[in-house]
């Protein structure tokens, strides 16, 4: 933890007392988008870049929030008695979230604190910036007030049911799951429909995970993104009527193709196969690279791309510009939009020989066709969150 943070929270709220710090990282998922709410399989990877914070625990019931990116700001004062969303809590609704769930589910939190944070994540990159704070605040909690009965799962938990019920945003357990039980050089192979997981080392010996930032969001993420989840919902219903299953992610391509007439509306049946597609692509992708077969991996990556791009309809011009850039470029294995969609970032799998004319030639190619520069990062996967 870097000592003008430690300075910084002493300047703003005084000397003293215990002060603890914290880390939880960002993620990118590498493959396996938009199935984690209809039980299917994600791969994603704890990022090295995240959400540090400092907290100390009060004597009275006062919150105090500060983020060293929105600096502007300054304090933020709240209360234990005050734990509920609005507008102007910005971007403490997200720590008060998690909060509010804690005492939902019997953890009394005895006093207020005193909390400094600091992001390394690119904002609205859709690399997982508020999953990453919604986990940190559940290992400070843990650790202030002495929860330990409380696991890295229970916090992800924590973190969804908060994103989902305090914050408005229906989102599944992905991003909050890797940010708290990551593992360094290692995706997350993980159901969502039992939390049955298993760690996948990540082994390119000769390439490299790219993510590239389109540095657009558009508007509507989050109702957008709650209307997908509703469609495969309805698509869901419709297939209970001639099936029995519990979850989109049961279904095989075949059992899909034989029963999708079940489903009324046009736009939920292309929801539902690219949930059941992209699901066992998944699954295939996740033997391949365990098989060390990074070209198929990659392949498989392109087609998530297509279901993305055209029956789940989250990507935007400016991502499909990327993505085509990334086919076109020699040495590339695998490009596509990660995380929720409408911008945000792209990943890539690029031969090491091929990186810095990908970031190159990308680079120059997307400022002449959008107007302004994406950014690129070369991943390291990291561990989860943790005490500092
Ligand atoms: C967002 C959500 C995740 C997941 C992805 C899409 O990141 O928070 O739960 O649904 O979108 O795969």
């Amino acid at each position: 933890m870097q000592k003008e943070w430690m300075e910084k929270f002493q300047e703003i709220y005084g000397n003293g007392g215990d002060i603890r710090s914290y880390f939880a990282p960002g993620r990118v998922n590498l493959i396996g988008e938009h199935t984690d709410y209809s039980g299917g399989h994600v791969f994603p990877c704890a990022l090295t870049i995240g959400t540090y914070g400092l907290a100390r625990k009060r004597e009275d019931n006062k919150l105090r929030f500060y983020s060293l990116n929105f600096s502007k700001l300054g304090v933020i004062e709240s209360s234990l008695e005050d734990l509920i969303p609005s507008e102007e809590a910005g971007w403490t609704n997200y720590p008060k979230g998690v909060m509010w769930t804690f005492e939902k589910r019997g953890y009394k939190l005895p006093f207020g604190l005193d909390f400094f944070i600091y992001g390394n994540i690119p904002n609205g990159s859709g690399l997982s910036s508020s999953a990453s704070l919604e986990v940190l605040t559940g290992v400070m909690l843990k650790d202030l007030f002495g929860f330990s009965d409380l696991t890295m799962q229970d916090l992800a938990l924590i973190g969804q049911y908060s994103e989902n019920n305090f914050n408005g945003m229906n989102c599944g357990i992905m991003d909050q799951f890797a940010s708290a039980m990551g593992k360094k050089d290692c995706a997350i192979f993980l159901d969502t429909s039992t939390l049955e997981f298993e760690y996948a080392p990540v082994k390119l010996p000769d390439a490299k995970i790219v993510i590239t930032n389109s540095k657009v969001k558009h508007s509507l993420v989050g109702s957008a993104y709650n209307d997908r989840r509703n469609e495969c919902e309805t698509a869901l219903k419709d297939l209970q009527g001639v099936m029995d299953i519990k979850a989109l992610g049961e279904l095989t391509e075949a059992e899909f193709e034989a029963h999708k007439d079940a489903i009324k509306d046009p736009v939920c049946q292309k929801r539902a196969k690219h949930a059941v597609y992209e699901n066992q692509r998944t699954i295939k992708a996740v033997k391949a690279l365990k098989e060390d077969k990074i070209e198929e991996f990659g392949r498989l990556m392109n087609d998530s791309h297509v279901s993305l791009r055209d029956d789940y309809e989250v990507s935007c011009e400016e991502i499909d510009i990327l993505v085509d850039l990334a086919w076109k470029m020699p040495g590339v294995l695998g490009s596509r939009i990660t995380g929720g969609g409408f911008g945000g970032c792209t990943v890539s799998i690029v031969k090491n020989e091929a990186v810095d004319a990908f970031i190159e030639k990308i680079g120059r190619e997307y400022k002449e066709k959008v107007g302004h520069e994406a950014e690129f990062y070369v991943v390291d996967i990291g561990d989860g969150a943790r005490k500092l």
